[in-house]
């Protein structure tokens, strides 16, 4: 086993949920466990690479040796990620695609909602697809979770975020994805996949930085 696959490689990485705050009490979220994050973070870091995490509200230790900056919002992640520089990052965050749009102050009271209460949301921005985007992109590479067409909707996200690499879950299968321990994947590029048997997300995240090292290298000016 190789293990400096990313010497001198600048790696950041996205995980866990993000939170919207509504009021000073109350939020929007997800269940994501940040586990895939972390363990691709400590993958990463054990393999050479200099890692920065920036990780949503998650119950997680940080990985030895990686620097983790914890946001709670889109826009806070948003931020984060656009003052790192990096030759690569990869985005496993479950971010919430929508937030309030205006965020009460006060609690909100029931007495003064009565039976029926609206919130408005606004869309967050994409922050994979703001970093993928820009003029002197890093290697980006994608998470996405679906629960039918996992193939379609993969592809579809590569070409639409102008991603390298794009890792496809199915969310409907319970033994594996949100929250568990466990995992097993689809990578699809350009003009290949990789499929990844079901085992721990640990395992999987060496498995996966190693194809990762692999692309960017091939890739690499
Ligand atoms: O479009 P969808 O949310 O399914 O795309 C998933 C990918 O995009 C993940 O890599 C996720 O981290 C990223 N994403 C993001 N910002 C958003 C929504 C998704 O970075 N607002």
């Amino acid at each position: 086993h190789r293990t400096n696959v990313w010497q001198g490689t600048r790696i950041t990485i996205t995980a866990g949920p993000t939170r919207e705050a509504i009021d000073p009490v109350r939020y929007i979220s997800n269940h994501s466990s940040g586990k895939m994050g972390y363990a691709l973070a400590a993958a990463a870091q054990q393999l050479g690479a200099e890692v920065t995490l920036i990780s949503g509200p998650v119950t997680l230790p940080s990985p030895p040796g990686v620097n983790v900056i914890h946001v709670e919002s889109a826009e806070q992640m948003l931020a984060a990620a656009q003052a790192q520089t990096m030759d690569v990052f990869v985005s496993c965050a479950a971010v919430a695609d929508y937030r309030p749009a205006e965020v009460s102050q006060q609690k909100i009271k029931k007495e003064q909602k009565g039976d029926d209460a609206q919130l408005t949301l606004v869309k967050n921005p994409d922050i994979l697809k703001t970093i993928a985007t820009q003029p002197q992109p890093p290697f980006c590479i994608g998470f996405a979770a679906e629960t039918e067409k996992v193939r379609q909707h993969a592809l579809d996200k590569l070409q639409r975020k102008q991603l390298q690499l794009i890792v496809a879950n199915d969310v409907s299968d319970k033994q594996i994805g949100f929250n568990s321990d466990n995992n097993a994947v689809t990578v699809y590029w350009q003009d290949g996949e990789q499929s990844f048997a079901a085992q721990s997300k640990q395992n999987l995240a060496n498995a996966l930085n190693e194809l990762f090292a692999q692309h960017y290298f091939k890739n690499k000016p």
